[in-house]
Formats: structure tokens, sequence, C-alpha cells
């Protein structure tokens, strides 16, 4: 028995979420999988009722599970940030899932912006999710000297910064540190190459900008040699803003990209974009050896919500990367199969892709076909 936590969480949250979950119940009785869920009521409800975001009390709950699902955080009822933060970003420091893995993949039926190119795009993109420019560290400083203590704090390292800053004009600076750590890099690219391996992939893609940002990206690069050579697999450096050029001239040259953690933010969303945007972009927050939590990329859309219109494409992906991660590949692959066959059919589609179909008349159409012989 394998037991999932589940958050629905605010706006569309719910919406997509219950469909995730009637195409994991469809898979398993297919495939007879025995998952237990819990629902875990965090968000803007249960905020504005307890003044409480997350507790400890529910980390220790969550950190008994073998995965998470989550839908969307965020209310414009409570000031930004303070779900996102409080309940996301917590969630991913906590369990230290260090890798963000991002499938870009645009399935037939979806338009694309880039269709008409008629490009097969199928990338596997993992971000470092703990370090870069996300660390939280920096400063503000005016004139004359100033001295900032900064501190960071990991589960398996701690450093402390002490900057010192002589600042001789009237001006006003601000500053932010970006940290690559040798072991950092090193399991963020253990696990894209093991990926590569486990997928036939010959070429790994490592993004970077060690041309201007030498120190930090230099370690990055240092690391990702002795990983690839370990597996013996290709791998080619390219720089951050050739890669998004080439994401979108030609995205079916890249199959596994591994990316530090700002540039894989922006190239991610980019990806979104190229696979028929947000409504049909998966993503697992991974800690290979703890507790993963995978979620669609989009977020709560308060736009939307209610209206029964939400895409649970991405949702319901998320879903079927937690079945693969679970170890039940054969199921993930039913869940991919059948939500591809329901798109291609072209009968199927939400509004954010020009269609009338309902978030719920989706959900139903890929278990149909997960049931169907
Ligand atoms: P958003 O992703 O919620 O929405 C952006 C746009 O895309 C909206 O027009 C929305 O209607 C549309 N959209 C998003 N998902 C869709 C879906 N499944 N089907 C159809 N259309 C969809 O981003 P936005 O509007 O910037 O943020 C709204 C709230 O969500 C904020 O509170 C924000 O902080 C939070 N957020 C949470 C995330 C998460 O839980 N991981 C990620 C991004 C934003
Ligand atoms: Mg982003």
């Amino acid at each position: 028995m394998q037991k999932v936590g589940v958050i629905p969480g605010d706006g569309i949250g719910p919406e997509v979420i219950k469909e995730a979950r009637k195409v994991l119940d469809a898979v398993a009785e297919k495939r007879k999988l025995s998952l237990e869920y819990e629902e875990f009521s965090l968000g803007a409800e249960h905020y504005l009722k307890t003044r409480e975001v997350l507790s400890d009390e529910t980390l220790q709950r969550l950190s008994k599970k073998d995965a998470i699902l989550l839908g969307a955080m965020g209310d414009p009822r409570v000031k930004p940030g303070v779900l996102e933060k409080g309940v996301l970003l917590r969630l991913r420091f906590h369990f230290d899932q260090y890798v963000n893995l991002r499938p870009i993949k645009l399935l037939e039926g979806v338009p694309s912006p880039l269709a008409a190119h008629d490009k097969k795009i199928d990338i596997q993109f993992v971000r470092e999710n703990t370090e870069d420019f996300y660390v939280g560290l920096g400063g503000r400083v005016k004139k004359g000297l100033s001295r900032t203590e900064l501190a960071l704090k990991r589960r398996t390292y701690e450093a402390k910064f002490d900057v010192g800053v002589d600042l001789e004009d009237e001006s006003e600076l601000a500053f932010q540190i970006g940290v690559i750590t040798r072991q950092g890099a090193s399991r963020v690219m253990e696990y894209g190459f093991q990926l590569a391996k486990s997928r036939g992939v010959k070429l790994v893609t490592c993004v970077d900008k060690a041309n201007v940002l030498t120190e930090a990206y230099g370690l990055w690069r240092e690391v990702a040699d002795d990983v690839s050579k370990k597996y013996g697999i290709e791998k080619e450096f390219q720089y951050v803003d050739a890669v998004a050029l080439h994401m979108v001239r030609t995205p079916e040259r890249f199959k596994l990209i591994i990316s530090p953690n700002l540039f894989g933010d922006i190239l991610t969303d980019l990806g979104a974009a190229i696979q028929g945007g947000l409504g049909f972009a998966p993503s697992g927050n991974i800690n290979p050896s703890g507790v993963s939590m995978f979620e669609p990329v989009h977020g709560s859309a308060p736009d939307i919500a209610g209206k029964g219109m939400a895409n649970p494409v991405g949702a319901i992906l998320s879903a079927g990367m937690m079945l693969d991660s679970l170890g039940h590949k054969e199921a993930a692959a039913d869940v991919e199969r059948a939500v591809e066959s329901v798109l291609k059919s072209g009968k199927h589609r939400t509004a954010d892709i020009g269609g009338k179909t309902s978030t719920s008349a989706i959900g139903d159409a890929i278990v149909a076909r997960l049931s169907a012989k």
C-alpha cells in the first residue's frame, strides 16, 4: 500500500485535482495498484479561517507519505506570496526536492505556437531546484562602508557570507549572491544523467552562462564533465540565450536539458508555451530518496475558477509522473497514452485552446479511454 498526500489548494486546483483523482482511480483498477489517499485542506480557506499556513504537524503527516499531489496555491484574498511561499516553497525546501522535472512534450492534437513547423517536441527538462540565484542571499547598501552578514543553511551544508562594501558616491547598490555547490550540482547532474540512461538519450544538453558568470557556472561545468564521463553519455554545453533561441527554432534537437535554477525557471515557461500552454504542462519536485511532490505548472487561475473550464491535462499528466516515480511504469504510460489519444481525437478541447469541453468532460473522456480494452 502506497500513501499519497493530496493538496488540492486554491482556485482551479481542486477542479483539476478531482479529474486527476478520477484518472488515478481508473488506472489503479486496471493495473491493480493499491494507493491510499489523504486530503490536506491547505490554502486560502484554511488560512483565512485559522491564520495558519502550514503547521509542523501537517509537515509531519506529509512526511509519512510516499508522494504528494498538489493542485495550485494562491488566492486574491490573501497577500501574494503568503500561500505560494508558505506552502509550496516550504514543502519543496522541507523535503529537499532538489530536482524540478518538467517534461516538455507537444502532444498530437494540441496546437502549439510552433505547430506550423510540425516539430516533434519531446524534452525532459531537469531544473536544479535549491541553489543558484534563488538562495535568497543579498542586500542593499548606501554610500559609505557597510557590512552584511548572510547565512545559507541547507540540510547538507551551511555557509556564512560576510560581505563588506565600500560605496564611494551617493548612489545606492543592491546585490544578490548566486551559489552553486559541487554537491548541489552533482546530485542534480546525477539525476539528469540517470534519467538520460533510462530513456536511452544519446546527448544531454547542459545549460549555463559560463562565459560571463565564470565562477558559479565554471563549477557547474566541471561537475557536468565528471558526471557525463561516469555515465559514458555524451553532453554538450550551451549558453542559456542560445538554448532559448533553439527551443523556438529547432526544439526537436533537444532530448534532455539540465539547467541551473534561474535559467531553468525561465526556459521551462518557454517550454510550457511551445507545448501548447500552461494547461498542458506537468511537473515534479523530486527528491529521489525522499518525498516528491507532483503538480501542474499553472497557478490557481482565479480568473476562470469555478467555471468548469480549466484544462485538467497538466494535473492529470502530473499524476502520471507520480505513478512513474512510485514505480508504476506501465500505469504511468497508460495515463499518458490515454491523454494523448483523447487529445488526438480532436473532439475534446478546453477553452484555453479554443474549445468548449468542460474540465470534467475531459477527465471522463480520459477515464473512458483508460477503461476501454
Ligand atoms: P496562472 O497560471 O494561475 O494563470 C495564468 C493564466 O493562464 C490565466 O489567464 C489562467 O486562466 C490561465 N490558466 C492557467 N491554468 C490554466 C488551466 N489549467 N486551464 C486553462 N487556463 C489556465 O498564473 P497567475 O494568474 O499569474 O497566478 C494566479 C495565482 O496562482 C497567483 O496567486 C499566483 O501566485 C499563483 N501561482 C501558483 C502556482 C503554483 O501553485 N504552483 C504557480 C503560478 C502561480
Ligand atoms: Mg516559473
